[in-house]
């Protein structure tokens, strides 16, 4: 049979680091109050000319030179992002045209904070047919421009960045499975408008994430739960098959909640939550990149990634390395 498998990584995040105290300093919280309840000490922001293709040309520039292969080798460009430069051309068409990409196919995959895993199971499904051979998945977003640095519940939480995969073709297992899911019932509880369209349709609402916390994390911990069992179910694995977590990096409680009923310690889960926040579609993709990067993810070895977002949507993808 044909399997994806993962032929390179890549990561990006920009220069500048707003740290905890940076945030206390013009909204009404402390590093103790965001730490305890996320795990996340600084996040990244990206500089004034730095968009969610220009971040995405570096991370896929990076997974193009692990692979050792040319940029027109790739057939298909998929991006997940909820921060395009543009409403269109997407940010994939971008993309192709950054890494000087003639004949490829580039379209762009909005699942908030699951994009990743979204993107991936495309990939995966266009490899296993046959249509593609060479697959370049990007999830890249610049958060720090769609949130609002006045509400302390969600300027504590974002950050920007970009991770790549680029998957081939081959006759050896790769990705096992991928598991996506939706559930449009929740729109009240996380969305972000569409500010332009908003203010056409007079609907008086600012471009901003808006989330009621409380609510989302509660939903997220049992979704991922149920993730879990569904993917090892699907592959018939038990927990102690499973080598890594690399999970959507939203609040270290949801992850150490994931982590517990995989029976995992949390040094085998890879957390980037610290220094970075949560990047939306780019977090797995920059998680993997540095677990990969850092040598702890080894080949052969059996990765769960895993997600949860605005739309609801989740998913996982079972990745043997
Ligand atoms: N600093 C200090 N106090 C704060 C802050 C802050 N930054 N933010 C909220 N508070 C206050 C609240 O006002 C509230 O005060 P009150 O009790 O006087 O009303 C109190 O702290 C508790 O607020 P909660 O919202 O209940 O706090 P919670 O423990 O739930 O933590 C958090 C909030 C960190 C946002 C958490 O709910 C969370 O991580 N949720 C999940 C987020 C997520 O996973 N999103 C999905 C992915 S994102 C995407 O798809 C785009």
């Amino acid at each position: 049979s044909r399997w994806s498998n993962v032929i390179g990584t890549g990561g990006y995040l920009p220069a500048t680091i707003r740290t905890n105290d940076d945030i206390s300093a013009t909204v009404d919280t402390s590093d103790s109050w965001i730490y305890e309840r996320t795990g996340i000490k600084s996040r990244r922001i990206a500089g004034p000319d730095e968009t969610s293709s220009s971040m995405a040309e570096i991370a896929a520039r990076q997974a193009l030179d692990m692979a050792g292969i040319d940029a027109n080798e790739i057939d298909l460009i998929v991006v997940a992002t909820g921060t395009p430069d543009r409403v269109y051309p997407s940010t994939a068409c971008l993309l192709q045209e950054r890494l000087g990409i003639k004949h490829c196919v580039a379209f762009d995959v909005q699942a908030a904070c699951s994009g990743s895993v979204f993107a991936l199971s495309i990939a995966d499904q266009y490899i296993k047919t046959g249509f593609c051979r060479t697959v370049l998945v990007v999830g890249s977003e610049v958060c720090s421009r769609i949130v609002d640095w006045t509400d302390r519940g969600t300027c504590i939480l974002f950050g920007d960045g970009a991770g790549a995969v680029l998957l081939a073709a081959s006759d050896q297992p790769g990705i096992l499975s991928t598991h996506i899911h939706s559930d449009g019932g929740y729109e009240d509880l996380l969305y972000c408008p569409n500010p332009q369209v908003a203010a056409a349709a007079k609907q008086d609402e600012p471009g901003y994430i808006s989330m009621r916390g409380n609510e989302v994390f509660k939903v997220a911990v049992n979704t991922l739960g149920r993730i879990v069992d569904e993917t090892l179910e699907a592959n018939d694995l038990r927990q102690s098959d499973i080598d890594w977590l690399v999970p959507h990096q939203a609040n270290t409680r949801i992850i150490a909640a994931t982590a517990k009923k995989l029976g995992m310690d949390m040094d085998q889960v890879i957390l980037t939550l610290e220094t970075q926040g949560n990047t939306s579609s780019a977090s797995c993709l920059l998680a993997f990149n540095e677990g990969v990067r850092d040598g702890r993810i080894k080949k052969g070895q059996m990765v769960l990634m895993e997600a949860f977002g605005a739309g609801f949507t989740w998913g996982s993808a079972l990745i043997k390395y």
